[in-house]
């Protein structure tokens, strides 16, 4: 097993996180990911009130399941909510929001971790300096919201010169070859989004899924074409299979689908889950630059395995 700083200060087997993706990385996901010695994953619902999440937790945490995260987005985060998350989970996390100290303060509060995702080295450098213990940076390869602009490798390489927690590698790692890659760079593991859209537990519509297997290399882009959303009304910039981009601005209508009774407007900024009907196809299908090397829908245990033992494998050869 490949031991890092990472899996020592969480405690988990294996140095990849499962990333949070909102209603496509449901529980059930997490909790694989978790079993199989990663980190698993979920969304705290944006503006959740601190009851509800305690209550949303406790339905499904199980203790003894491995190391899970909850995730936080976009600057209307509650502390209080934040202090219930660390109080359940081993990692509370946070991306979109400027780094602070008293978010850190509260998940601390609980005894939980804090992984701050970053898009740049003065983010990184802030998200240190506010307490977080460990910062994932996230490269411009990256599948859905997209921090900076910096390719993953010269940001990873500048953060790890600047600051002395552990830390994650973000975007475009999909295959062993490059979890190998960021592992010998430097980073402490991979933070993993795309590559488990793909996965029997995923959230994802069918349809998502199928597009995701299609897709080749140089299939995506970052776009501003699904700004109709909460963390793009500060930053519209998300990176999506470049086929979503060409059929949104080919419809002519005021909804592309809907969710029950709710109409879905075209370029809103949710990725097809389970419950979403209507022209799929249309909307923002988050996918990373390493879209080309998910050619399975599989169990996300063996997607854990066959990365984690692949990128081990390289790392010995080499
Ligand atoms: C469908 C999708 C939804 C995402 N939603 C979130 C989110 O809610 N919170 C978050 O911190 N990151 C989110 N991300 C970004 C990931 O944290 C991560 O940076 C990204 O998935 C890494 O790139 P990759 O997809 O190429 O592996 C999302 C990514 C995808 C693909």
């Amino acid at each position: 097993m490949l031991s890092t700083r990472f899996t020592e200060l969480v405690g988990c087997d294996v140095p990849l996180q499962q990333a949070p993706m909102g209603l496509i990385s449901p529980p059930g996901l997490a909790l694989a990911v978790a079993r199989a010695g990663g980190v698993g994953s979920v969304s705290a619902g944006l503006g959740v009130e601190p009851q509800a999440l305690a209550a949303q937790l406790d339905s499904w945490m199980e203790p003894g399941a491995g190391a899970l995260a909850v995730n936080f987005i976009t600057e209307q985060v509650d502390p209080a909510a934040v202090a219930v998350a660390g109080a359940r989970a081993r990692i509370v996390e946070f991306f979109w929001i400027t780094p602070h100290a008293k978010l850190v303060d509260a998940a601390h509060e609980g005894g939980a971790l804090v992984n701050w995702q970053v898009g740049s080295l003065p983010e990184a450098v802030l998200a240190v300096e506010a307490g977080a213990d460990v910062v994932t940076v996230q490269g411009r390869e990256a599948g859905g919201h997209v921090r900076g602009d910096t390719p993953l490798l010269p940001l990873l390489a500048a953060v790890l010169r600047a600051v002395d927690v552990p830390v994650l590698a973000a975007g475009g790692i999909a295959e062993p070859r490059a979890m190998a890659a960021v592992l010998a760079a430097g980073a402490a593991g991979a933070r993993i989004g795309t590559r488990f859209i793909a996965t029997s537990e995923s959230g994802a519509h069918p349809e998502y899924e199928l597009a995701l297997l299609a897709a080749g290399p140089e299939s995506t882009e970052i776009t501003d074409g699904f700004a109709e959303c909460p963390m793009c009304a500060t930053l519209p910039r998300a990176r999506v299979l470049r086929s979503a981009i060409a059929a949104v601005d080919a419809v002519d209508g005021e909804t592309v689908g809907t969710v029950g009774d709710e109409p879905v407007p075209p370029r809103a900024g949710m990725s097809p889950h389970k419950d979403v009907q209507g022209q799929i196809h249309a909307m923002a299908l988050y996918a990373g630059s390493g879209v080309e090397h998910v050619t399975a829908v599989r169990p996300a245990a063996e997607v854990v395995r066959e990365l984690a033992e692949g990128a081990e494998a390289l790392l010995r050869a080499w």
